[in-house]
């Protein structure tokens, strides 16, 4: 089977003080599509820096990131930015939203940039992360659980390729990473989107199909 995304000997480092500080060393992974993946490791282990590189937020140093056929570090600022907007969802621990943006105009955003029109699908994302009645909420007024549940509508609302998500129950109580965990492996599925999750929560990553470990900057 051809794999959605693919990492080949991708490294990453920093300068910093004329010194080079090397974050990541020759990683090659796969990931095909509708999979789900775990990402796991210690505290600056390099899984938030691996995920921005492979959703094209940052540029890897050296090696290549293929994704639904295209090299990313081939493509300008400009097609990067189109590819994220077209094929790729990210989730974040501190949910991003846009804080004058109420909950129905956040899922809507992606829409609007991409010129598309679908209020229904809006109406059944909101729906399916239970905040029907929070739609005309503001981020200041949300919990962090309707908060998240808001970022992961907004994030699938163009059916991305793939879904990214770095540590996204990492500000949430139990109860509430469960409700979002639950609502987010639901909606992977029906979507078929594939979902690549950095967690350190051993019980997200055991429903996962399979689990990456990351340990110094390598893929054990
Ligand atoms: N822009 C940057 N400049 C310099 N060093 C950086 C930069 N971004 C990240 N780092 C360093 O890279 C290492 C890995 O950081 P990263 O954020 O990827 O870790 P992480 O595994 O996501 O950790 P955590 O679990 O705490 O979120 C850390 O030592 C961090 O200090
Ligand atoms: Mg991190």
């Amino acid at each position: 089977m051809k794999s959605l995304l693919t990492a080949h000997h991708l490294n990453k480092s920093f300068i910093i003080d004329e010194q080079q500080i090397v974050i990541l060393k020759d990683i090659n992974l796969s990931i095909q599509s509708g999979e789900f993946v775990a990402i796991m490791g210690k505290s600056g282990s390099g899984k938030s820096t691996l995920l921005s590189l492979l959703a094209g937020l940052d540029h890897a140093s050296s090696g290549q990131v293929m994704l639904a056929g295209d090299e990313l570090g081939q493509m300008s600022e400009e097609q990067l930015a189109l590819k994220r907007q077209k094929e790729i969802g990210f989730v974040f621990q501190s949910f991003h939203l846009i804080p004058t943006l109420n909950v129905e105009e956040n899922i809507t955003f992606p829409l609007n940039i991409a010129r598309d029109h679908q209020p229904d699908k809006v109406d059944s994302l909101i729906k399916a992360v239970e905040l029907n009645h929070r739609r005309h909420s503001f981020p200041n007024q949300l919990s962090g659980g309707e908060k998240q549940r808001t970022a992961i509508a907004r994030a699938l609302v163009t059916d991305p390729k793939i879904l990214f998500a770095d540590e996204p129950t990492g500000n949430l109580d139990e109860a509430n990473a469960k409700q979002v965990i639950d609502l987010l492996l639901t909606l992977q599925k029906a979507s078929g989107t594939a979902l690549v999750v950095v967690t350190h929560d051993p019980a997200l990553a055991a429903r996962a199909d399979r689990t990456l470990t990351i340990k110094d900057g390598q893929l054990q």
